[in-house]
């Protein structure tokens, strides 16, 4: 029996990756680009050869479709592994609608890999997290991390690659808490409604790559005001294709269009800030980490609880 412990931290999708061309081995229809958080993190702990597999999330058995999604990524690791327990907690509200899965698979990828005595390289990593969950190939570098579209059929060139670490640029992502009911359909399903029926989804993604290199120049000259427009015009195409989707999906509630008309506000004030939404109605708002207070706020009005978090980094493995 061995015993791993990792911790990672959840990003947030500046570009998005919505939809996928693959579905067996989770590869995108379109490059991305995020930025890793601090402060909120998932430890996760991997007992390699265990009495039976066991899974508990935050404290509790797992329901089984979710337990079902962790132990296929033990698989991954070795197909012929033993029986194993996986102990995972999260420090931060799933309502926060802050891609836990991302921060969630990033560490079970490290845990189980490291547990099984596997390759830790952080690309072997990210191949592996994305399997799990798209979003956490992105999770296993701090800062600002590039998920790349990748050309081989088999995946193995499409995982995260490190743009700029954590202490590249002190930005802030406030997050406003809309709500924490379930969500009308999880992202996996409601990109796959998008690409079947929504007339939008070919110009979404035809203009992904422009979108990311747009961001990603932003991200190395520290240019807020063009990464915030490339940011904010990535996340109403996504919504786009989901409002133009049949039947239509909005996650958006009326507190979400309240904070996307403060955000604006801010800027008509010469705030700069920027806001964005994954799939959920919470509001996340870039801007300057001196300028965060400003931005709470003007959030304030619209919603009981808001999260200012910063650039974090990279996933580690506790010692044992
Ligand atoms: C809107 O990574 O949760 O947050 O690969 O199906 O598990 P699966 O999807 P997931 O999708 C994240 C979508 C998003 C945008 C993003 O994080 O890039």
């Amino acid at each position: 029996m061995t015993v791993a412990t990792a911790r990672a931290h959840p990003n947030i999708a500046l570009v998005k990756y919505w939809g996928k061309r693959d579905r067996v081995l989770n590869l995108p229809a379109v490059p991305s680009l995020s930025l890793t958080l601090d402060r909120f993190r998932t430890r996760t702990t991997v007992v390699w050869g265990a009495e039976a597999d066991a899974v508990e999330l935050d404290g509790k058995v797992a329901p089984a479709p979710r337990a079902a999604r962790v132990l296929a990524l033990l698989d991954l690791v070795d197909p012929r592994r033993p029986p194993c327990r996986v102990v995972s907690e999260s420090n931060f509200p799933v309502a926060a609608g802050l891609a836990s899965s991302s921060s969630a698979f990033a560490a079970l990828a490290l845990a189980a890999s490291a547990a099984a005595g596997a390759d830790t390289d952080p690309t072997a990593l990210s191949r592996l997290a994305r399997r799990g969950s798209g979003s956490a190939c992105r999770s296993l570098w701090g800062g600002f991390v590039e998920w790349p579209l990748g050309e081989r059929p088999d995946g193995a060139d499409c995982h995260g690659m490190p743009l700029a670490p954590a202490t590249h640029w002190d930005v802030a992502m406030v997050v406003a808490i809309v709500s924490g009911a379930p969500k009308p359909m999880g992202s996996t399903e409601a990109m796959e409604h998008a690409r079947r029926t929504s007339p939008c989804y070919p110009t979404w993604v035809r203009t992904a790559s422009d979108d990311v290199a747009s961001a990603r120049a932003a991200v190395l000259s520290r240019d807020l005001e063009r990464l915030g427009e490339v940011m904010e015009s990535s996340t109403h195409k996504m919504h786009a294709t989901l409002h133009t989707a049949r039947p239509p999906l909005h996650y958006e509630l009326p507190a979400t269009i309240a904070c996307l008309h403060a955000v604006r506000a801010l800027r008509e004030r010469g705030v700069g800030a920027w806001s964005t939404m994954d799939a959920g109605p919470n509001v996340k708002v870039l801007c300057e980490r001196f300028d965060a207070a400003e931005v709470v706020v003007a959030l304030s009005d619209h919603v009981e609880r808001v999260e200012v978090l910063g650039p974090g980094g990279d996933p580690v493995l506790e010692p044992r």
